[in-house]
């Protein structure tokens, strides 16, 4: 059946069954409590598979403190062959599973049972140390190399990370500590990342504690990213939520963030290596995302956009106790650009900004970036907008010389905080208009007026990432 083109008519549904039955079973008259259980379940994914395997058929250990390093990747090594023969999915039961990094393979499903917990290895020595990335020329807390990701997978197709809520575990804070007190030589772990891959799904997952961001598709296409749980603790350091990074067309649905830092990051490349890099994230839908972060956006673009933001559509999204809404983050020597920003349907409580964006936020992954390079941004729509308890709405701050234009703000409506700012719209370098937005905006965006009320700009033809559809699948399993 060709990939992409799945008929509507297969739905999500609950699970179906799930059948356990306890037995005692007698040998050599020592009585010992064995499980015959017939797991079925059900779920949906952008491809279904022909061949599957459990974790514990490759000597896979639950009990929180056997390594399942080996494991997992004697697994997908054996899975692999099946590629080309209707591929293959591995299930992990329930249980709590201690691992190091492990590479996936192509047509290839990962699935969580909900009881399953991959509890991510905290000795630096179960982790692979890989280049930088080319876009970022560095590792982001250091200089050089970075330690792989724990599910890591590099120029696939077709690969599915799903379950039924199961867990992944980054027991990160020994790494914040590690973090804070400078004692890494190496860029910290991801959760997940996928590089250079096409046709990904990762769904129905809660992503607890990761030691920096969470879910990383990079240099990828066609991602689709839905009902993902991804808690941290919101003082927890960089750990972001979802970072599409030089990704073109990607789905995020359906996912509820609390963090220590962006809930969303779009992001292309840093300074000189991002520009030369040249691969931008396009493509991009954001919907129904519900956000806690409290130092940061729920939707941030960049700081490392030098690759190029273009044609991102955000809707129907919750904010609570986060510093800002939306913010574009950029500086002088990235390049690049951030345009054609669509925002429509944003409910937000106690924010410090609505929106915020910034042409100086500095952050250079070393001087050698190009003073000339200044990004581009042009075409930011933002409309449907509800806010409260706000201190300040909105910090647009351009760059002198380079000002951000073609903003547009439509039916919004603030209600300030009891301590909120004089100050209520700050803009420098900014040009666009307004509409329908109370507390007035400033003068740079000027009111259009109530009779020629017009609404922002948000595509109405679908992308191709919309049209990805799901089915269901099945994995079935008898212990005897
Ligand atoms: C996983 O892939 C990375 C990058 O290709 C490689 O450096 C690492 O050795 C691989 N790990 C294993 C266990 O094969
Ligand atoms: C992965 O794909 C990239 C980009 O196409 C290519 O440069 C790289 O050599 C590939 N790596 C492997 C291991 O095939
Ligand atoms: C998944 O688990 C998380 C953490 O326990 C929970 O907050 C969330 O509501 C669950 N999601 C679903 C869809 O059951
Ligand atoms: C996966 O999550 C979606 C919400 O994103 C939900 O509609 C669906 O029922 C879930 N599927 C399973 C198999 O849990
Ligand atoms: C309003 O925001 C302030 C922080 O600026 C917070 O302390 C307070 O609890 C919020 N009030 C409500 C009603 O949410
Ligand atoms: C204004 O935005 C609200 C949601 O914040 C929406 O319900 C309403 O339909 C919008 N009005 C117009 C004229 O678009
Ligand atoms: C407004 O923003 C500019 C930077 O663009 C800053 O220098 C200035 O202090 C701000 N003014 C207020 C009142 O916040």
């Amino acid at each position: 059946m060709e990939f992409w083109t799945i008929p509507r008519t297969t739905q999500v549904t609950e699970v179906v069954a799930v059948l356990t039955i306890l037995v005692l079973l007698s040998t050599n008259g020592v009585e010992s409590r064995k499980a015959l259980a017939n797991d079925y379940f059900e779920y949906s994914a952008i491809s279904c598979r022909t061949h599957s395997a459990s974790l514990t058929d490759f000597g896979g250990v639950g009990d929180g403190t056997t390594s399942n390093t080996k494991a997992f990747q004697a697994a997908i090594n054996q899975l692999s062959q099946y590629a080309s023969d209707g591929g293959s999915q591995l299930f992990v039961p329930a249980g709590k599973w201690l691992t190091g990094s492990f590479n996936l393979t192509s047509h290839f499903t990962l699935f969580l049972h909900k009881d399953a917990v991959l509890l991510a290895s905290q000795e630096e020595s179960e982790w692979a140390v890989i280049d930088p990335l080319p876009s970022y020329g560095r590792g982001r807390d250091a200089n050089g190399g970075r330690f792989i990701s724990l599910i890591f997978g590099t120029n696939l197709t077709d690969v599915v990370i799903t379950g039924d809520n199961g867990t992944i575990d980054g027991q990160g804070a020994l790494w914040w500590e590690k973090f804070h007190k400078g004692k890494l030589k190496y860029t910290r772990p991801y959760l997940i990342e996928l590089m250079y891959s096409d046709k990904v799904q990762i769904s129905n997952l809660t992503l607890l504690n990761s030691p920096s961001w969470n879910v990383h598709p990079v240099y990828s296409s066609n991602v689709l990213v839905q009902g993902i749980t991804i808690l941290a603790p919101v003082t927890s350091p960089n750990t972001d939520g979802i970072n599409p990074d030089s990704c073109t067309n990607t789905r995020i649905e359906d996912c509820y963030i609390v963090s220590g830092d962006d809930c969303v990051a779009v992001k292309s490349g840093w300074d000189e290596y991002g520009i030369s890099y040249g691969m931008p994230t396009k493509q991009l839908v954001i919907r129904r995302l519900t956000c806690i972060s409290p130092t940061s956006a729920v939707i941030a673009l960049g700081s490392e956009m030098s690759g190029g933001i273009q044609d991102v559509r955000a809707e129907d999204i919750v904010a609570i106790n986060s510093e800002s809404g939306v913010r574009i983050k950029t500086a002088v020597g990235r390049g690049g650009f951030v345009k054609d920003i669509y925002v429509r349907g944003m409910t937000m409580n106690t924010m410090k900004w609505a929106f915020w964006m910034t042409g100086n936020y500095g952050s250079h992954a070393d001087n050698n970036y190009d003073p000339n390079a200044l990004p581009v941004i042009q075409n930011i729509n933002y409309r449907d907008v509800i806010a409260e308890n706000v201190t300040m709405a909105a910090r647009l701050e351009g760059i002198s010389g380079d000002p951000f234009t073609g903003i547009c703000i439509s039916n919004v409506t603030i209600k300030l905080a009891k301590k909120a700012k004089k100050v209520l719209w700050n803009c420098t370098d900014v040009a666009g208009i307004s509409s329908a937005v109370v507390p007035q905006p400033c003068g740079l965006l000027p009111d259009q007026g109530v009779e020629k009320i017009t609404s922002c700009n948000f595509p109405e033809e679908s992308l191709p990432i919309d049209n990805v559809q799901v089915q269901m699948c099945s994995y079935q399993r008898k212990y005897l």
